[in-house]
């Protein structure tokens, strides 16, 4: 079976075109940030705008590079939420016409599901059950992942995400949108040690993140620095800055992390989401997991940030499941995971 995916949730446009036996056979990413950059974030009109602009010439140049026409393809997958609820709506609209037209069904996905399963696109998938540390600009969340489709919620952010966090700190410190991967390249040059920012909720017992504080803290150290530097930062204590804060919630999540797997005792650790594109984040973990003896998944960096690929899978899984939409156009801003259904019966231990 061949299936055709669409993602549009946020500032990413792409497209993937995948085949259940032959693996992943093109995908195309058009990436937003030149357009929100000058206003230092996602405008969701603009992001709108564009995705009705790129996904169809996107889609061609996929389905071109996948030597596919669309009489081979048996399914359209595209990203029905959570997200911006106009950009959902573009992809929403095209894929499920295109679905309509090809007389094919059309598979409504969940944006996390397919971080979630993006290792799978990898040629050493985690073994279930495992456990999901995911990590983006909306979301922080520990999730037992008892199956594919089987997802609860150990713990998550009761604030801002950790990639908001990395986001936040970047615009204080005058950094370029997207301000996570800059904020990390800038962090290092910097000394994690000079500014001591705090780790919100390590001394709390359970599997909660807060990191709305460290942002305020990272706005005082920016403000008195400033100060004493005659009202700008030097290079080199941004760059400290930028350290310390990475360390903060690198510590942070590392910590909670391991927490949650010594609770579930489980020996795998899928890490998820726009932040697992982190090298800090990465390397820690491995080596925290390591000693406790359970190995850590990721997807490869690209597709750690938004794809299409990871809707292509998760849009596989839900059709050879049966979960196909109806002949309405539907999207969601808001979904919580734990409304899905599981995709296979998680086996009893
Ligand atoms: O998963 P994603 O592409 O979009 C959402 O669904 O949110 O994640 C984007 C987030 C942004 O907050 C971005 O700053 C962060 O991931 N990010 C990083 C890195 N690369 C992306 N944060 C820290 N270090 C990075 N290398
Ligand atoms: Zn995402």
């Amino acid at each position: 079976m061949r299936i055709l995916a669409l993602e549009s949730s946020c500032d990413e446009s792409a497209v993937a075109v995948y085949d259940d036996a032959a693996g992943l056979l093109a995908h195309q990413i058009y990436s937003q940030v030149d357009l929100h950059r000058i206003y230092g974030g996602v405008v969701p009109e603009l992001a709108s705008r564009d995705h009705v602009r790129r996904l169809l010439p996107l889609l061609k140049t996929a389905l071109d590079d996948a030597k596919t026409s669309p009489a081979q393809i048996d399914a359209v997958a595209f990203t029905a939420g959570p997200g911006l609820i106009g950009a959902l709506l573009t992809g929403a609209a095209l894929g499920r016409s295109l679905a309509y037209a090809w007389n094919v069904p059309a598979i409504a996905v969940h944006h996390l599901e397919g971080h979630l399963l993006a290792p799978l696109l990898e040629n050493d998938p985690p073994p279930f059950p495992h456990l999901a540390l995911l990590v983006s600009g909306g979301h922080t969340m520990l999730i037992d992942v008892a199956a594919p489709g089987s997802y609860a919620v150990l713990g998550e952010t009761r604030d801002d995400a950790a990639g908001e966090a990395f986001d936040k700190s970047a615009k204080l410190l005058g950094l370029p949108y997207p301000g996570g991967p800059e904020l990390a390249r800038l962090a290092a040059a910097g000394r994690a040690t000079r500014f001591d920012f705090p780790r919100p909720m390590l001394d709390r017992a359970g599997l909660e993140f807060s990191f709305s504080g460290l942002k305020t803290a990272v706005a005082l150290a920016v403000k008195h620095c400033a100060a004493k530097n005659g009202g700008a930062l030097d290079d080199i204590t941004k760059a400290d800055i930028a350290a310390g804060l990475q360390q903060a919630i690198v510590d942070t999540l590392v910590t909670k992390t391991l927490r949650a797997l010594e609770k579930t005792g489980y020996d795998a650790l899928v890490v998820a989401g726009g932040v697992g594109a982190n090298r800090l984040l990465r390397e820690r973990l491995a080596h925290a997991a390591a000693r406790q003896g359970a190995k850590v998944f990721y997807p490869r960096i690209e597709f750690c940030t938004d794809n299409a690929a990871m809707i292509a899978v998760a849009g596989m899984a839900r059709l050879k499941a049966g979960t196909v939409e109806p002949a309405a156009i539907r999207a969601r801003a808001n979904w919580a995971l734990s409304e899905l259904g599981p995709l296979v019966e998680p086996q009893k231990s």
